[in-house]
This record gives structure tokens, sequence and C-alpha cells, in this order.
């Protein structure tokens, strides 16, 4: 006799099914950036046009809805069963508040948006090629117009620019994230300020000519020794550096080779690689079930951010790698640990977010918050954002952008249509950095460890604490479970005034 699958297991099977279509769109993403030959891509998003809204109509149709409403009352948020255990629930809570988000937004409006972006992405490419604003200017109008339409769809209470937030990074708001920055800004202004009045490190011995093949192979050797299989994972090249963790068992990296500069494709897989062991470590059983997702773009940044940052930027790591990477590169031998160390960590104010040090990065980041923040409530207008953005470059990092390519043309996000999102990537530092004074205070050992090449102790560390939870706990609730406290700017700001201090002789 076939039992009948509780109406919690029929939702999570639909659940699963609409997942695995958006995986489908995933693939064909990851295909246009590593394999597509260029002139196919009109083809191709015929393609993904097709996948995508039959996965929009799936997760907004009516029988997502029957089967969600058997559980949860979509009007009140109260659940229906109360022997459901407490994880069902909470994935139910995420399942109604994701299903009100896309309800709320028109059709027409995501076509809309669908159409105004595509045309946005290559007039930002032209403008940004040719440093001229004006002709990014029009279409950036259309984008802050949509998007403050879209935060009236959603709904907010404060401000418009919190329903965008919500959408990229549950808990936040401009409420709570205001303080944090702004304190941010204070210290590490101050430690910039400190750092820049002393003699620079030498950093030269890092550009030189490396062979790609080298290259890619020596990232691969990371993410091995980070605990990636390749039966279960790929790393290949793309213009821009991603990762796209489609299933447990099918983690997509990919890497960008300088040949000049070997490490930054080094730490670029190591950040995709923080990224993928996110998306290897998720329970498989819930797949497609927000038991079985990733909380939210910041907790999955501070994924990415642990392993390039606070364990890929440390004398340990390299110690325990040095001597193989002089091996693969005889370009740095003679190098001593020292010295290397202190040239991977180099600080220096630049125009350029992506390329950043540790230090001037979330000033980066705070710069963009605020600028969309002020477009999005109305406080400034899209063709005074060249000189906003020049002002507070001064202001933050004390360096003007030469031209708009180096300064408000340089980003992406905002021709893909995305405001609300920047603020995700310093949420990532700061909760890393919360995230590591737990997990080194559970490891006090953790630097001989690392030193003598163990870092699966790590994986376990981030899978127990984070992983495995899937979506059951929001961003801030992880946190407070994790370390028993807030999110504060704190660690951040502690761990990098005392590692640059021993850097730069402060
Ligand atoms: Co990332």
């Amino acid at each position: 006799m076939k039992l009948k699958k509780s109406p919690f297991e029929q939702l999570s099977d639909y659940s699963r099914e609409v997942a695995t279509w958006n995986t489908i769109s995933n693939l064909l993403e990851w295909d246009q950036e590593v394999y597509m030959p260029t002139e196919a891509i009109e083809f191709r998003s015929a393609q993904n046009s097709l996948v995508t809204s039959h996965t929009h109509k799936l997760k907004t149709g009516s029988k997502f809805a029957k089967l969600l409403s058997a559980l949860i009352n979509i009007e009140s948020g109260e659940i229906l069963d109360p022997s459901l255990s407490p994880a069902q629930k909470s994935a139910l809570k995420v399942w109604r508040k994701d299903y009100l988000k896309s309800v709320k937004l028109p059709n027409s409006f995501i076509k809309n948006l669908v159409t105004t972006t595509t045309k946005a992405c290559s007039a930002w490419a032209l403008a940004r090629k040719e440093s001229n604003f004006k002709k990014f200017a029009p279409h950036l109008e259309k984008i802050v117009k949509l998007n403050q339409k879209k935060a009236a769809y959603l709904g907010y209470e404060a401000s418009p620019y919190d329903a965008l937030l919500d959408l990229y990074e549950p808990d936040s708001t401009i409420a709570k994230l205001t303080p944090l920055f702004d304190s941010l800004k204070v210290g590490l202004k101050e430690l910039l300020h400190k750092i820049t009045a002393r003699p620079q490190v030498n950093n030269r011995f890092l550009h030189q000519e490396f062979e790609a093949g080298a290259q890619l192979e020596f990232s691969k050797t990371l993410l091995h020794a980070m605990g990636f299989r390749p039966e279960t994972s790929r790393l290949d090249l793309s213009s821009h550096p991603f990762c796209t963790p489609m299933h447990p068992t099918d983690i997509r990296m990919t890497t960008r080779i300088h040949l000049d500069d070997v490490m930054s494709n080094l730490f670029s897989a190591l950040h995709e690689g923080g990224h993928g062991l996110y998306g290897q470590n998720l329970p498989v059983e819930f797949f497609g079930t927000p038991l079985g997702e990733q909380v939210s773009l910041g907790i999955d940044e501070s994924q990415s951010r642990f392993w390039e940052t606070r364990i890929g930027k440390t004398r340990p790591f390299w110690e325990r790698f040095l001597p193989d990477l002089q091996t693969a590169f005889p370009q740095f031998k003679g190098v001593t640990l020292d010295e290397f160390y202190a040239a991977i960590n180099t600080v220096t104010p630049s125009f350029i977010r992506v390329e950043a040090d540790e230090v001037t990065y979330t000033l980066h980041v705070i710069l963009r918050f605020e600028i969309e923040k002020e477009l999005i409530e109305g406080t400034i207008k899209v063709k005074d954002v060249p000189s906003v953005w020049n002002k507070k470059m001064d202001e933050l990092l004390g360096i003007t952008p030469p031209k708009d390519a180096l300064g408000c043309l340089q980003d992406i996000h905002w021709s893909l249509g995305s405001m609300g999102y920047f603020p995700t990537y310093a949420l990532g530092n700061l909760y890393a950095a919360q995230f590591f004074e737990k997990f080194s205070s559970d490891h006090p050992d953790w630097e001989q460890k690392i030193a003598q090449g163990n870092l699966t102790f790590i994986r376990d560390w981030l899978k127990t604490h984070i992983h495995q939870w899937g979506r059951q706990y929001s961003p801030h609730e992880l946190v407070e479970k994790i370390t028993g406290k807030p999110l504060s700017e704190k660690p951040y700001l502690n761990y990098l005034t005392k590692k640059y201090q021993r850097i730069y002789g402060l």
C-alpha cells in the first residue's frame, strides 16, 4: 500500500521541482559565462527567458498557494498544524514570505524591468568604456524609478530603501545599518590614516609574469585542500569570478587569470570556494526547500570572506602553502614568509572596489549604500551621482577618481537593476569577523592546525554552526545563536586594527 504523503512533504516536493527549474537557469547562465560562443547570446536569452518565466509561474501559481495555505495562513502567518517541528515551522514562514514577495510584483513590472536592464547593461558597458556618464544617466534614471516602484509594490515602513534591502538581506534596515556603518567609517578612516602615514611595504615581487596553466593548477590545489573533490565540483575561467552552487553534488566555481598577478586568481578561488563550501554543505535531503538554502547574501558573503581573508590572508596559511607556491612559481624564490605575508596584506586607497584591500573595501561599499539610499529616497538626482561619488571618495579614502570609469561607472550592479544589494558586501565582513571570534575561541590552536595543513576543522565548524541550518534562522538570529551577541561592527574593527598595527608597526 502506498502511503499518502503529508502536506509538508507535498509542499517540499513541489518546492524541489521549482528549485530544479531554477538550477536549469543557473546552468544556462554558467555556460554563458564559461563556454558559450558569443553569437549565441540571443538564442541563450530566449532559452533563459523561457525557463525563467516557467519557474516564475510555478512559484506564484495556484498550486503552490494551495499547498502552502494548507499549512500556514498566508494572510496572517498563523501556522495551521501545531504538530510540525520548529524547523518545519520556520521553513513555512520563509516560504510564505518569499511567496508574498513574488506575487506582489506584477508580471508586467518584471517584464519592464528585464527590458530596461537589458538595454541599461549595454549602455553601461559603452558608457564605462568611453567614461561618459551622460550615456548611462537616462538608463539609471529609469532604473531608480523602477526600484522606487518596486519598493512601493513590496511595501515598507520607514524608507523605500528598506523594502529593497529586505530582498537581499532580511533583518537589515537603514535604521539598523546606519549606526553600524557610521561607526565603521570613523574606525576605518582612522586606521587608514595611520597606515598611509607609514612607509609602504614592498609588494613588487607579486607582480611578475605567472604562466596561466600553472596558476589554474595552483588554485585547484587550494580548493582541494579546502575539501572540494572533482566528482562534485568544477573550477573554470570567466571574466568575473563567481560561484554557482547548483546542488550539494554540483558546485561550479570560476576564477580569473591575470598573467601579472597570481594572487588575484588565488584569492578569487578561495573566495568562490567559500561560497562553494556553503552550497556543498547544505543538507542535501532538504534541497529546494528553505531548509536547504543559504540564509542570505550577506551570510553567504561571510563564508567567502572567511576563507579569502580570515584564512587565506593569514601567516599560518602561507607558512603551509608558500613553499608549494615557490615550487610552482620559482619567481617567488628567496621571498621570506614575513615579506610575503606583508605584501599580500598591503593597504592603499584605490579607485576600484573589487581590487580594494581589507581596510578600504568596506568604505567603498558604504559609499554606494549612501548614494543608493539617497537616490531611492529622492534626495539626490541621477545627474549629480558623479559629483556626489567623487566628493565621498575624497571624504572616505582621500582620493578623487580622474574619470567616471574609475568612479561611479565601475560596477555593473545598477545596470542589472539591483539596488539594495551592496550593503551585503559590508555585512559579509561583519558577520565573518563576529563568527571568527567564536571560531577562534572554540579552536585556540587554529593557527598551528592551519600551519600543519589541516583545514578540515574549519569546514566542520562552519558546517555545524552555519551551513547545516539552511534558512531556519534569519541572519541576525543566526549571529546571536552562534556568538551570543547581536551583530556589531566591533569584532571587525578590532580584528583589522590588531592585524594592521602589527604589519605596519603602528
Ligand atoms: Co562573494
